[in-house]
């Protein structure tokens, strides 16, 4: 697990990182780690909009079309490696995500296979039945699911976040879950302020009237070590450009869950699962790249299979990642004029921060930034519900700083140094 963080973190001049980590060695593997602003070099601190690709993904990508790219079931050469190909990257995601390899499922992103599960879900529901979504999430695990819950004659609850705290409330869990709910959404962490919720209490009170439980793993998905079973997910999903690959969505469905869905699909497409949800050709570089992006995190970490040496780096990345994000929150807070939006101490988190500057929208805190190549981030990120909920939405929202395994020391100290000049 993430090393202990010392109390005095905020009193220390410089960062401390786990020892058993090379961020250089890491550092060697993104060839756009290499890019220059300003004469200087570019500090990518905008991971959790998109992370910069790994070696390995790139290289299958490239070599993929290389080689001859080609349609699934061909006879020939090409056709048999796309198939081999995509047999494998769907081994691949079960070893990053738990479960098996048929139960998982490619598509455009995150939000496009979302809204085709909610499509296929919905057809079990009937009116007066109930979905449950929170207030700390991305909308693209709120809207799909209020909008199929709403073609059938239901409504939505909410479980609501702690706005103090910045966690999920589940003070209210049992009325909120209740017998007409079908389905509960939840995320993993929140993609602004980084805290991991606590998804298997929600799932377990999801199972217990019946409900099924779909997990966002996108914004966890570079941080964490992730486990379908172990969360409770019947359903999970993450985007590889978020942990080191190339644009693209991934869906692992439990077995019984995909084998019952009734998906919206063209006539010859197969009925069985992995395919039925995969509506068109499937983007075979991207399926190579999420591949190539998994092995580059297995080859991080120690163990016998992929799956402990994938549970081994993510391990590694946390004791990486953690110390600098705390004691990057700690400075910030210590600015005048700066408000920084994190749980408190002792709630997991994920390195993402954010935070607001007095008298400044947090567009022209970014542009600040960028005079030393900081690339951070401004905006909802479409965690609107929590942005409306803070009041902050209509003078721009945060300004949000998401570290990688690639992140330096000397890089967030350039981030806190730049932030410095700000203070009001
Ligand atoms: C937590 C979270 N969920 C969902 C999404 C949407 O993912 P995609 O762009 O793959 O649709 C994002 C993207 O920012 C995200 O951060």
């Amino acid at each position: 697990m993430a090393k202990a963080l010392k109390p005095d973190i905020a009193a220390q001049t410089r960062p401390e990182t786990g020892t058993s980590y090379d961020v250089e060695a890491v550092r060697k593997r993104f060839p756009a780690l290499r890019r220059m602003e300003n004469g200087m070099q570019v500090a990518f601190l905008d991971g959790p909009g998109g992370s910069q690709a790994a070696d390995t993904a790139i290289e299958a990508m490239a070599n993929y079309l290389i080689r001859g790219s080609a349609n699934v079931h061909g006879v020939f050469g090409t056709g048999v490696e796309t198939d081999e190909l995509l047999l494998r990257a769907r081994a691949a995601m079960a070893d990053f995500l738990g479960g098996q390899a048929d139960e998982v499922a490619f598509g455009a992103n995150m939000t496009t296979l979302t809204f085709a599960l909610a499509r296929a879900m919905a057809r079990e529901w009937r009116e007066g039945d109930e979905v449950v979504v929170t207030e700390l999430d991305h909308r693209a695990n709120v809207d799909p699911w209020i909008s199929a819950i709403e073609d059938k004659g239901g409504t939505a609850r909410w479980i609501k976040v702690d706005r103090e705290r910045l966690t999920l409330d589940l003070s209210d869990l049992s009325t909120i879950i209740n017998p007409k709910t079908k389905l509960v959404a939840v995320g993993l962490a929140s993609n602004v302020v980084g805290t991991i919720n606590d998804v298997k209490t929600i799932a377990d009170a999801a199972h217990a009237v019946g409900a099924e439980v779909v997990v966002d793993a996108v914004h966890a998905a570079p941080h964490i070590f992730i486990d379908r079973e172990a969360l409770g997910a019947d359903a999970i999903l993450f985007s590889p450009y978020k942990a080191f690959g190339p644009h693209l969505g991934v869906l692992s469905i439990k077995a019984d869950l995909y084998d019952r869905l009734e998906t919206y699909k063209v006539l010859p497409q197969l009925e069985e699962r992995p395919d039925k949800i995969e509506t068109g050709t499937l983007n075979h570089e991207g399926i190579a790249g999420a591949e190539g992006a998994v092995k580059f995190i297995a080859s991080l970490g120690e163990g016998a299979t992929t799956r402990d040496r994938i549970r081994s780096a993510m391990e590694k990345i946390e004791e990486h990642e953690n110390p600098l994000a705390e004691w990057v929150r700690e400075k910030l807070r210590a600015i005048p004029g700066f408000t920084v939006y994190a749980a408190p101490q002792g709630v997991r988190k994920t390195p993402t921060i954010a935070f607001r500057v007095k008298g400044m929208t947090p567009r022209d805190v970014c542009l600040h930034a960028l005079k030393k190549a900081l690339y951070i981030a401004s905006g909802d990120f479409y965690a609107t519900t929590l942005a409306l909920l803070l009041g902050i939405r209509a003078s721009g929202s945060w300004v949000r700083a998401g570290l990688a395994p690639y992140t330096t020391r000397e890089e967030v100290e350039r981030l806190v140094a730049s932030m410095e000049e700000l203070a009001v």
